[in-house]
């Protein structure tokens, strides 16, 4: 009897031919394990985390191995879903900035208080649930929000590394993250003067210790001024995503914002719709508290992809004042299957640009952890 070997049975997986599964983000390393007991083979294998709406039967796995190792009566496949992320297209300045960080995405909108930091803070948690490295910065410098919708009040330690001083980010929910709110006291009025606050969001690039990251979130402040600026240029992000409500006054300062990114070059990689509508708890039934639609039409109008939208539920603004955020909290939501699916919206885009990009692009699936 032929041995089965990891390759053995990537090469059977890779014979899958299905539009819904990704097989040629699969390495070596995506079979993590391979037991066999007789005719009885377990596998464990990870992919690449597939969307809700994508019909792929992970039975099909079982069905190949099967077919090339028909001696085998039983296999039982345990699928661990990840992202898999390329690495961007080499760009000289975030090489020498962010070396190990291979996709910078800044959560942005027009308008204030539409929900940019609930939504960075949630995708965030989401990107690592499954199983992406992800650090977070809250670029709002001047209204910090992260340390409170993390539940975080310690100081960052700093360390020695390659001879310069830098911050360690703080931990927390699987994510990396930092914020001047972690360095200023809470009540301490401070009046930032632009350049301060430009100041401070290139030193959380710089001098904060984010070793590999697959994703680096930048939560940031509503609009369009200083700290947008600095931001593109300091590096050149992998994209942005624009978070809006359903409302025309918020769209018209969506436009705006996707508008700013275009003419830095910036890609928009899509529009989220937060507070998209409302189910009574009750009687179940639906309110369109802003209208409905606004999201998508402007995607469309604008063409860039639609990536979901979140309705308006207390427990979201629960999550964020009590710290812990909702796909954590109470995973089995429909809140929160709704932002897990649109992080893998957001993964999927950001592999489709990456794989556009000038350059060199590397393929890679989870590292071993
Ligand atoms: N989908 C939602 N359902 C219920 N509450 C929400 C939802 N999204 C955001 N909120 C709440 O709305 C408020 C504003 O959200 P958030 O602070 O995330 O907005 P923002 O766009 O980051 O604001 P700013 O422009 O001030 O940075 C918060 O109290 C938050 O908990
Ligand atoms: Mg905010």
């Amino acid at each position: 009897m032929p041995e089965i070997t990891k390759s053995g049975i990537l090469n059977a997986i890779k014979k899958i031919d299905d539009k819904n599964f990704n097989k040629n983000s699969l390495t070596l390393n995506s079979i993590k394990k391979i037991e066999r007991e007789g005719n009885s083979l377990t596998v464990d294998i990870s992919i690449p985390a597939l969307n809700k709406e994508t019909n792929f039967d992970y039975n099909i796995i079982a069905d190949v191995i099967k077919k090339e190792f028909p001696e085998l009566d039983d296999i039982h496949l345990n699928v661990q879903q990840r992202v898999s992320t390329i690495s961007t297209h080499k760009d000289p300045k975030k090489e020498a900035i962010l070396p190990g960080v291979k996709n910078t995405i800044a959560v942005a909108s027009g308008k204030g208080g539409v929900g940019k930091s609930t939504v960075a803070v949630n995708l965030a948690v989401a990107l690592a649930k499954d199983g992406a490295k992800v650090g977070l910065i809250d670029a709002d410098i001047y209204g910090p929000s992260i340390p409170l919708m993390l539940g975080i009040k310690d100081k960052p330690n700093v360390v020695q590394d390659d001879g310069k001083v830098r911050l360690i980010p703080l931990d927390a929910f699987g994510l990396k993250m930092i914020s001047i709110g972690l360095l200023v006291d809470d009540n301490a009025p401070i009046i930032w003067r632009g350049p301060m606050a430009s100041g401070a969001i290139k030193q959380f690039m710089t001098d904060v210790a984010w070793g590999e990251l697959d994703y680096l979130v930048f939560d940031m402040p509503p609009g369009t001024g200083d700290i947008q600026l600095t931001l593109v240029q300091t590096i050149p992000l992998t994209g942005a995503v624009i978070v809006t409500t359903p409302q025309e006054v918020s769209l018209i300062d969506a436009r705006k914002a996707l508008k700013m990114f275009e003419r830095v070059n910036v890609p928009v990689l899509g529009l989220i719709e937060n507070m998209s509508y409302f189910i009574a708890p009750d009687t179940k039934n639906r309110y369109d508290i802003f209208g409905t639609g606004g999201g998508e039409r402007v995607s469309k109008e604008l063409n860039v992809p639609f990536l979901g939208g979140i309705p308006i539920n207390p427990q979201i603004r629960e999550g964020g004042d009590k710290g812990i955020p909702i796909v954590f909290d109470i995973p089995d939501s429909n809140e929160s299957d709704i932002i897990m699916d649109i992080s893998r919206n957001l993964n999927e885009r950001v592999n489709i640009r990456n794989l556009n990009a000038p350059g060199k692009v590397e393929i890679l699936l989870g590292d071993d952890d």
